[in-house]
């Protein structure tokens, strides 16, 4: 029985030598698989006398256990060296500072729109919107302006297309805020229709309007501002103290000088053009245009449905782009539009 024990040896010493899983079962083959050494000694049992059959077969069995035995300890002893390879090799450092998220801001644009409203809110305005996508008649026709009239030449814009690739005639990327004007006044005197007295119109419309122009200080897209106030005696003198005391508290300054220059719109008579220029700072003393306004054409009025012999108003249309710029001091209008973080990030 000295082999069998030799044999128990070197099958322990074969298992040790195995480093990986596919060479440990090799191994095994060799002792215990179909003609492994040990098998061949069970199979041999049959040719043995029977008197010695018996201790035989059980000397063999011991060792047969033994290696068994030691081929599961193995096995058990490489699972555990595979598994703390890969709990090695897929570590996560927990004590790692995480990334952290960045807080997003405002768009420089956005905090003037916000600036802007929550002035006009502060004097009694509404703040209401209209379409990007602006039908010919209110974008024009409405605010005094007919077809074919030269005004709308100032006004090159980008028209739609149909389906069949043609232009459509009635809409149009709106050129400006003053639509708005024209839907305000007819959802306000169909909602007061009932009353005797309708009540005045104050409201501001802050939207982005389209107009083929790129440049340093033109965008193909803009912002406009546009504002409304219709009643009962409503005077060009209104219209100045609204828009003075709006600037100096926008620009949170009376070292500001505002001037109204006669100009022309169609849908306004008189007209002027808004101009605002800071006594003292980096642009001391150049007067600046930031909008356009002037007392509403009665045909306007008459196509927002109001009686233009008991009510006038005035309107003005304004740059908050502009209003942006010289706020924070930015040279290029571009640079609102680009999205470069860098420049964006700025503004909290
Ligand atoms: N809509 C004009 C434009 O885009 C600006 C403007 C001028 C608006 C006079 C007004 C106004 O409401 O009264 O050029």
């Amino acid at each position: 029985m000295e082999n069998l024990e030799q044999l128990v040896t070197q099958a322990v010493a074969d298992f040790a030598q195995a480093s990986e899983p596919a060479k440990l079962e090799e191994a095994k083959a060799r002792y215990l698989g179909k003609d492994g050494s040990l098998t061949g000694l069970l199979k041999g049992l049959g040719k043995l006398p029977p008197e010695e059959r018996k201790s035989a077969g059980a000397a063999i069995n011991v060792a047969k256990e033994k290696v068994e035995a030691a081929l599961a300890s193995r096995r058990d002893e490489l699972r555990r060296v595979q598994l703390e390879a890969q709990l090695a090799a897929e570590a996560l450092d927990v004590t790692l500072p995480g990334r952290g998220q960045t807080r997003g801001t405002l768009h420089p644009v956005m905090r003037t729109l916000d600036r802007i409203e929550q002035l006009f809110r502060s004097i009694g305005f509404d703040v209401a919107d209209g379409p990007e996508i602006e039908t010919d008649w209110h974008n024009f026709t409405a605010l005094n302006t007919p077809e074919n009239h030269p005004a709308r030449s100032m006004h090159d814009t980008f028209y739609l297309l149909d389906e069949a690739g043609k232009v459509q005639e009635d809409v149009l990327l709106r050129t400006h805020t003053s639509p708005v004007q024209v839907r305000y006044m007819l959802a306000h005197v169909e909602r007061h229709k009932h009353l005797e007295h309708m009540p005045e119109i104050r409201v501001i419309a802050p939207g982005r309007v389209y107009r083929v122009d790129s440049d340093a200080t033109h965008s193909p897209m803009f912002h406009q501002v546009e504002g409304l106030w219709v009643g009962e005696n409503v005077s060009f003198a209104d219209l100045k103290g609204v828009v003075a005391d709006f600037l100096r508290r926008f620009f949170e300054s009376d070292d500001l000088r505002v001037r109204f220059r006669p100009s022309f719109f169609p849908f306004t008579e008189p007209s002027a053009e808004i101009d605002v220029a800071f006594m003292s700072g980096p642009l001391e003393g150049r007067w600046l245009e930031i909008a356009g306004c002037g007392m509403v054409h009665p045909n306007v009025l008459r196509f927002g449905g109001i009686d233009p012999e008991k009510y006038t108003g005035f309107a003005f249309g304004m740059g908050p782009d502009r209003l942006t710029m010289l706020r924070y001091g930015i040279g290029d209008l571009r640079l609102f539009f680009d999205g470069d973080l860098r420049f964006l990030s700025q503004f909290h």
